[in-house]
């Protein structure tokens, strides 16, 4: 029987319990949330541990990311995760909420008493407590090349136009905000993220193939056209599910799937 061991330091110990200035002694009472935070220090040389914050909610704002920012601005400065817009536009703050991955700055935070427990993005890398390693996503971004290629002369005098059926086309792709919920929310990317490109960089793929401005359609189908970087896609849907802005990845492997059969035939 084929035995596995996980590597010593992929296993999560046990915090330290941290309290803001006011609630020492009221840490059940219903305007406190108690949340569990991955922390991971990669200069420490220990294990990653969750630790437990007792954060006051009448003095926070309503999402997740403001209750981050409250423990960071006031109990411990150390607390690492990125963010920039605050409202769902950068893709930055993603993360793991409660087993879910979604976006800190549009997601509520729970009032009903749980704790919450908050993850990095799952099956990548982690530089630092939420923050994850994105290069090897940003480098399959690039060899995709998320561009608009032409061979025609472009008008050096106007816009590069499309008729608005054609601008329509891009509708439900143009929204990607590059947050990769949906990739490490994808079994197949988690096995195979080496050289699956996954539901995130796809859809960006197909943006740029399904865009009557793109003359480059044949070739970028060939790229694709591999049994690693489209066809581990098993049509699981998770990506779907994940994504916080309500885009269908899995939708886009699928036509992309479709285009590559009808040149075919
Ligand atoms: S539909 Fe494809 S890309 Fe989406 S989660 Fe499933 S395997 Fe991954
Ligand atoms: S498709 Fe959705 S979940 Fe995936 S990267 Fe784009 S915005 Fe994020
Ligand atoms: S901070 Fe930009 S999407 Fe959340």
């Amino acid at each position: 029987m084929a035995e596995f061991s996980l590597p010593q330091d992929s296993v999560v110990g046990v915090g330290k319990t941290w309290y803001d200035a006011h609630n020492i002694k009221h840490n059940n009472d219903k305007h406190y949330k108690r949340v569990k935070i991955y922390r991971y220090n990669p200069d420490a040389n220990k294990n990653p541990v969750m630790d437990e914050f007792v954060v006051d909610l009448q003095e926070c704002g309503p999402m997740v990311l403001d209750l981050l920012l409250k423990i960071k601005n006031e109990i411990d400065s150390t607390l690492t995760f990125r963010r920039s817009c605050r409202e769902g536009i950068c893709g930055s703050c993603a993360m793991n909420i409660n087993g879910v991955n979604t976006l800190a700055c549009t997601k509520n935070i729970d009032t009903n008493g749980d704790i919450m427990e908050i993850y990095p993005l799952p099956h990548l890398p982690v530089i630092k407590d939420l923050v994850p390693d994105l290069n090897h996503l940003y480098a399959q971004l690039a060899s995709v090349e998320p561009w608009l290629k032409t061979e025609t002369k472009l008008p050096t005098t106007s816009e590069n136009l499309q008729s608005p059926d054609d601008r329509k086309k891009l509708d439900g792709l143009y929204e990607c905000i590059l947050c990769f919920c949906c990739s490490t929310s994808c079994p197949s990317y988690w096995w195979n993220g080496d050289s699956y490109l996954g539901p995130s960089i796809l859809l960006q793929a197909y943006r740029f193939i399904n865009d009557s401005r793109d003359e480059n359609t044949g070739e970028r189908l060939d790229d694709l056209e591999d049994p690693f970087k489209l066809y581990r896609c098993h049509t699981i849907m998770n990506c779907t599910k994940a994504c916080p802005k309500g885009l269908n990845p899995a939708k886009a492997i699928a036509e992309i799937k479709q285009l590559i059969i009808k040149r075919q035939v």
